[in-house]
């Protein structure tokens, strides 16, 4: 995509959850490169001002909120403190999440709750928080990241692709909800994607994108565009969609 593509994000308000980093981040920067003024959310501040400072670099309009969150309380707050700087918040991308994989029975409460509270809770309470004002409006676009193994079983990915499984049953849900007020709500199914999150996992990245027709991770520009174009006005008629963005791994 170039910045002179009309995206229709001219002058729209965003906020992307876990944008400090990888898929986030990539998407940050997308949405401001199509004219959105984005609230850059994280908890790292040193990273976080860095993606605002190359957003202002390329001309972008972006600010950073730093943000632990983990329940309806954190959620809310940053909804609010978004809408106060760059105002009525036209899109949403739900993208920070956690991942750790490894065999149900060593897996703990504390993990187990860790893992729901990132990933379905925050971004449950993001949407009750933002959604009834974007449908007042009559206008809003909602994109959940989710994951390719929330579509089938990986041994060890029970914990997170469970979490992203009741993410993509809630997108289906809010579309039916919000869609006839004029709010959107879809998901990106990313597949393996080489970020600062994955890195450690080393080849077994490519182990697990081997399986896909692509036969490669996806770089996070790769997710971010799709991403883009769910939350711009070019998916008019999309509503409720999971997209895959995996190289093919669930078509084959
Ligand atoms: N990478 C993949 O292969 C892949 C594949 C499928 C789906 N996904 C999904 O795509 C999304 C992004 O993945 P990624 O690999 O780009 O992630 P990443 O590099 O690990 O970055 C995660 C981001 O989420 C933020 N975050 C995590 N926990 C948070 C919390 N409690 N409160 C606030 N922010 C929090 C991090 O903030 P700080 O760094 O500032 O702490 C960071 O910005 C995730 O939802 C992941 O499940 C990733």
């Amino acid at each position: 995509m170039s910045s002179s593509t009309p995206w229709e994000l001219s002058g729209t308000s965003a906020l992307v959850t876990g944008a400090t980093s990888g898929i986030g981040k990539a998407t940050a920067m997308a949405l401001a490169e199509h004219g959105a003024r984005v609230v850059v959310s994280g908890r790292d501040e040193v990273r976080g001002e860095q993606v605002v400072k190359e957003i202002r670099a390329a001309g972008g309009q972006a600010y950073f909120v730093r943000a632990e969150l983990h329940d309806e309380a954190s959620a809310r707050a940053l909804a609010a403190r978004a809408t106060e700087l760059v105002g009525p918040i036209d899109v949403l991308v739900n993208n920070a999440g956690i991942y750790p994989f490894g065999p149900t029975e060593q897996t703990t409460q504390q993990d187990f709750d860790a893992v729901y509270d990132v990933n379905v809770k925050v971004p449950f309470f993001l949407v009750a928080a933002l959604a009834p004002e974007m449908a007042g409006r009559g206008r809003g676009a909602i994109v959940n990241v989710t994951t390719v193994v929330a579509q089938f079983g990986l041994a060890g990915m029970a914990l997170y692709g469970s979490s992203k499984a009741a993410l993509e049953l809630l997108t289906k849900s809010w579309a039916a909800e919000y869609g006839p007020r004029g709010v959107r709500i879809n998901a990106v199914s990313p597949g393996p994607t080489r970020t600062e999150g994955t890195e450690e996992m080393g080849d077994n990245l490519d182990a697990l994108a081997a399986a896909a027709p692509a036969g490669r991770p996806a770089c996070p520009q790769e997710i971010a565009d799709s991403i883009v174009f769910l939350a711009s006005q070019r998916s008019s008629f999309v509503h409720g969609a999971i997209l895959p963005v995996d190289g093919g791994r669930v078509a084959v």
